[in-house]
């Protein structure tokens, strides 16, 4: 550890933070992307990787490219350009994933070289066999802090063993295509998002403090949308350490930490003879935390966003303001009652535990998935820890990337994190091209073909190739996509709004009803008004019949009657029904008759061959009741079958 200010300081820092780990078996979670390797076969597969801390991760998203490992260089600690290498892909080929080794220089310098010479993400094989780690950017180190500003290309460690894989391919000569995915590096079960931001009030650590105060200001306006809008819940969470029991009466412990040594944080300037100590960090984390309650129990939890950038610029600690009557100030300016945030921090001299740092400290021991928090500044998305570089747009990602799909809300759709693939070729969607409605719908994770809803109107549809709108009310959207017309004031649709088929032709046209319907001419195609006194004359969707004289066209009966014949109408029904009725009459008389004579003929028929047909043999039957039933039982057949001869010859006769 390179630590400017007296070795005893160094050292002390080293031993408060040793001190934190016998509490737990600091566990530290590796935050994975997928790797997919989808050419050449041999190797297909997916692999893990371990997201770098630094560059800009595409939490959401997903990028193909193809794998090169340069001959030279091969651990990146050179500029690319020495060796004259470019990994700048041609226009229209997959962007270059360069493959480097670990070892011999920092993570990040080799990520930022193959960025400079071209690289689109960086993949870096360990040099031993091990369990994946983070590769993470230096403490303080103002070297490397100015480049690690600018790296903006994703970076990931890969396993020895999966790293040797693809040189081995490479050297034969094949051509190795990967897919980074990050969609799955943060869960997205519903459609809110928790997470957690474990900062520092301290403004002086240098490059990592600079660059959490730009981040604080910069998101706060995307933090305070999403909140107010119940879209996440944001905790604040601040880092405290112990002091060992043995030196807590010490120098150095009384000056780093409040209630007898259990809350520390280390010297802002690593010096304990000048400045600011370490216990004046402690308790403005203190502070923090409870304007953080104070407003939470108010129901506006994101005014910690405004008093943290405000106390920022108000109360450094390079003006020596970092104190508590400049942060009563701010305070007092945002609305919150300062008495109330004073009863929240309680005593700092009180040998006893204060309940608001000691459930920080409880939180700073991972459980479940989210791992210890070792690495400050840290953000916590649905209890995953973000690695990348602490920017807006990049956390964004992340933190839309905790929705479930398609209930990002619009802040996440905004500029900073959207490519609205809408607007080019309409996503390939479905689109209306004469109402503009589209199934485009663009989110963050890239667009998605979706039938929409208009003016409560649901189309349906693969939203591809097509929607249509259903059910009540979808004749109002571009006529539900039926044919439609009016001429010299009369309006006809095809659309109906209910019922199976959508699109039919009114009465009088003919068509599909989606393109066409066409006027049906009724005086020659229906026939209609064709009696002798009738003049036909077709109209678009209707026609006209007029009689000639006095007379009254009737069109239910497609007739002409005489104006005055109206009144005697039903004079004439009333003749008609009794005629109706006396036929009747007279046709049941004939059935009834046509039945008596058919029941006649048949006993008739009967008694005729009973009396000269043989019906059956007489002999072999050696029971005379018997003989007598059998020969009845023949008779019927006999006589059945007889008279339905004979009445065949009859009617036909
Ligand atoms: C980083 O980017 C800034 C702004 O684009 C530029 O001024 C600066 O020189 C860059 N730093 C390095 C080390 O390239
Ligand atoms: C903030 O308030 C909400 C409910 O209003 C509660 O669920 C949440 O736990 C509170 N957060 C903290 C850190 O107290
Ligand atoms: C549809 O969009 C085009 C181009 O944006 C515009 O000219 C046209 O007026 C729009 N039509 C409707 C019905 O909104």
């Amino acid at each position: 550890m390179e630590l400017p200010g007296s070795e005893v300081v160094g050292l002390f820092l080293g031993f408060l933070l040793l001190s934190v780990a016998p509490r737990s078996s600091a566990r530290f979670v590796v935050e994975k992307n997928s790797l997919r390797v989808t050419s050449p076969d041999k190797i297909k597969g997916t692999y893990d990787s371990a997201i770098g801390n630094f560059g800009i991760p595409l939490y959401g998203g997903s990028m193909a490219g193809a794998v090169v490992y340069p001959k030279e260089n091969q651990n990146g600690c050179k500029e690319f350009s020495d060796f004259s290498v470019s990994f700048q892909s041609k226009p229209g080929a997959l962007p270059t994933f360069v493959l480097v080794d670990r070892g011999d220089c920092l993570f990040a310098l080799k990520v930022w070289n193959a960025q400079k010479a071209g690289a689109s993400a960086v993949l870096v094989a360990d040099n031993v066999e091990e369990a994946l780690i983070t590769m993470d950017s230096p403490e303080e180190d103002s070297s490397s802090a100015k480049y690690i500003e600018n790296i903006t290309v994703p970076s990931a460690l890969i396993e020895k063993s999966f790293g040797e894989t693809l040189k081995k391919a490479i050297s034969g000569g094949d051509m190795i295509n990967v897919n980074l995915d990050w969609r799955e590096a943060v869960p997205h079960p519903d459609d809110r998002v928790e997470y957690e931001l474990w900062s520092n009030s301290n403004d002086e650590c240098g490059v990592k403090c600079d660059m959490l105060m730009e981040f604080v200001k910069d998101f706060k306006g995307a933090a305070q949308i999403l909140e107010k809008g119940g879209y996440t819940q944001f905790t604040p969470h601040y880092i405290t350490w112990y002091c060992p029991q043995a030196f807590v009466m010490s120098k150095q412990c009384k000056s780093q930490c409040i209630n007898h040594g259990r809350y520390c944080s280390p010297d802002p300037e690593q010096d304990f003879s000048t400045g600011y100590e370490g216990k004046d960090v402690v308790l403005e984390n203190l502070r923090q935390l409870c304007v953080f309650k104070v407003a939470n129990e108010t129901k506006n939890p994101w005014v910690w966003w405004d008093y943290v950038t405000d106390f920022q610029i108000r109360c450094p600690m390079k003006e020596k303001r970092y104190n508590k009557e400049c942060a009563d100030g701010v305070i007092r300016s945002l609305g919150l009652d300062v008495k109330k945030i004073e009863k929240c921090m309680g005593d700092p001299n009180a040998d006893s535990e204060n309940p608001v740092l000691k459930e920080e400290q409880n939180a700073q021991i991972g459980k479940g998935s989210r791992g210890d928090v070792t690495i400050l500044p840290t953000l916590v998305v649905n209890n995953h820890q973000y690695r990348g570089k602490l920017e807006k747009g990049a956390v964004l990602k992340a933190v839309c990337a905790g929705f479930e799909e398609t209930t990002e809300p619009t802040v996440c759709l905004s500029i900073d994190v959207e490519t609205n693939e809408c607007l080019n070729n309409n996503g390939g969607c479905w689109q209306d091209k004469t109402s503009n409605v589209t199934a485009c719908k663009d989110t963050f994770r890239g667009r998605v073909c979706e039938c929409p809803l208009v003016d409560g109107v649901q189309f349906k549809g693969d939203g591809y190739t097509n929607c249509e709108a259903n059910g009540p009310g979808r004749c109002k959207i571009n006529n539900g996509g039926c044919w439609s017309d009016s001429r010299d004031g009369h309006s006809y649709s095809a659309c109906l709004d209910f019922g199976k088929s959508k699109c039919q032709c009114p009465v009088g046209f003919k068509g599909d009803g989606v393109k066409t319907c066409e006027d049906i001419n009724e005086c020659k195609e229906k026939k209609a008004c064709q009696c002798p006194e009738c003049s036909c004359k077709n109209a678009w969707g209707s026609y006209e019949c007029t009689c000639s004289g006095d007379l009254l066209y009737i069109r239910d009966h497609d007739t002409c009657i005489s104006k005055h014949s109206v009144e005697t109408k039903s004079a004439w029904a009333a003749v008609w029904v009794i005629l109706i009725g006396l036929a009747m009459a007279g046709f049941g008389a004939y059935l009834i008759y046509k039945y008596r004579l058919r029941s006649y003929m048949d006993s008739e028929i009967r008694a005729i061959m009973a009396q000269y047909m043989p019906l059956d043999s007489q002999a072999e039957i050696p029971n005379h009741m018997n003989e007598e039933r059998q020969r009845n039982r023949d008779d019927r057949h006999w006589g059945l079958a007889a008279v339905d001869l004979m009445f065949e010859v009859f009617t036909a006769g």
